[in-house]
């Protein structure tokens, strides 16, 4: 690949033309030097000749010939060419960038500043070069070289990281796999001796638990093609507008059923006037069910709510629990694919680790964010927000 700097120096200096100002060599250096005095930028002008280039003039050296002793009594009448520089730096367009300021560098230091003559491949003249600019343009090159190095080094410590993220998911997906299909393959085997022995009982039991780690599986297995769905941007989105509370309250029903026997009640709390969304409704079913699903797996005893409330621009709904909580430090672990935290009581739970993750990035596929607070041994707080102008209030219930 070509280097910025490479590219930038193969521009021919015929395209970065400062000025044309020219004077004929006869012209008297006293009207050279009005032109100075009245145009405050013009730093050079060369001299030519017909349409060749024969000298330069440069401001500096001008007026430090006549405001000299004597300068203008000597010097000012005469034409211009009897005081102009007439071994110049005389480059062709087609010149390189880089090969013209190496010429530049190369010349005494007392006329290193002063202006190129440009000509033509033939010899005539075309224009002036300033080596500011010339600079000016040799940094930018430089600048660009060092931005596109960094870019370019930034992007390939972004592929190593997701090439390791994707090593570490694909082992711990075979991982993740490989415990229910054990389990599955053991309890057929324990399932043939039972058989065996013709106990009717066993054999129940043992099917019983098969269904079960293939259950289990096959939640393990949905999830992961969730999630691939979605960093493959193969998700897709369909929105319409929908009741929030009647989806909540069916969140609410699945959700006693998994506390099950634990003393948990699980609340629903909204506003008195029906909220409206439109947006993907299995998407946002999806997500407060995972989140919903962890209250109840994580709390022992007392309250599960889920909140629905409209927070200035935006709706949110918070699904809260008085379970064992999260430390601080693991609470940026939790978003991430198969993070389950490292806790006894936590390990005591199934799981892939896949809830979340999953959970946050349909958030963001529907425009919204997923945000937690908890106090470790207390409880925690998961809420979903979503951007305002998907609700409106008030409005009659859709049954569409
Ligand atoms: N309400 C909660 N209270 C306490 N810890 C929680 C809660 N929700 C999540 N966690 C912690 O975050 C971890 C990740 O949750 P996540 O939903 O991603 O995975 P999981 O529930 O373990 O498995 P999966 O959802 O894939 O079945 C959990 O294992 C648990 O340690
Ligand atoms: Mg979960």
């Amino acid at each position: 690949m070509q280097t910025a700097t490479a590219f930038e120096n193969v521009i021919p200096v015929g395209k970065l033309i400062t000025s044309d100002g020219r004077v004929a060599p006869q012209v008297i250096v006293n009207s050279v030097a009005e032109q100075f005095f009245t145009s405050i930028d013009l730093d050079a002008i060369a001299v030519v000749e017909g349409k060749e280039p024969v000298g330069l003039v440069t401001r500096t050296k001008l007026l430090f010939t006549l405001f000299r002793r004597f300068g203008f009594e000597l010097y000012g009448k005469h034409p211009i060419i009897t005081i102009a520089d007439t071994t110049p730096l005389f480059v062709s367009e087609d010149e390189r960038l880089d090969v013209v300021i190496d010429k530049a560098l190369e010349r005494p230091p007392q006329d290193i500043y002063d202006e190129i003559i440009i000509t033509c491949p033939k010899g005539l003249f075309r224009g002036l070069l300033s080596v500011k600019q010339l600079v000016i343009q040799q940094s930018n090159a430089l600048a660009s070289s060092i931005l596109q190095k960094e870019a370019a080094s930034a992007r390939a410590q972004e592929l190593e990281k997701i090439s390791r993220v994707k090593s570490q998911f694909l082992a711990n997906v075979t991982h993740e796999l490989r415990s229910p299909v054990n389990a599955i393959i053991g309890l057929a085997e324990l399932l043939r001796m039972a058989a065996e022995k013709d106990s009717i009982e066993e054999i129940k039991e043992r099917l019983s638990f098969m269904i079960s780690s293939a259950t289990n599986l096959r939640a393990i297995i949905t999830n992961i093609l969730d999630l691939s769905k979605i960093e493959a941007g193969k998700m897709e989105v369909t929105s319409r507008k929908f009741a929030v509370l009647p989806l909540l309250s069916e969140i609410a029903e699945t959700t006693r059923i998994l506390v099950g026997h634990k003393p948990v009640a699980v609340e629903v709390s909204a506003p008195s006037l029906p909220v409206m969304i439109a947006t993907d409704p299995i998407k946002l079913r999806q997500i407060v069910t995972n989140l919903a699903s962890n209250a109840a797996k994580f709390t022992e005893s007392g309250k599960i709510t889920i909140t629905l409330a409209i927070a200035g621009s935006r709706m949110e709904i918070t699904v809260s629990d008085t379970g064992i909580g999260i430390k601080e430090e693991d609470l940026d672990k939790l978003f991430t694919a198969f993070s389950q935290i490292e806790d006894v009581k936590t390990k005591l739970h199934q799981g892939t680790g896949l809830g979340l993750a999953i959970s946050k990035n349909l958030a963001e596929l529907i425009g919204g964010s997923i945000s937690v607070a908890s106090a470790f041994g207390k409880g925690t707080a998961f809420t979903v927000s979503l951007p305002i102008q998907n609700i409106e209030r008030g409005g009659l219930y859709d049954t569409e």
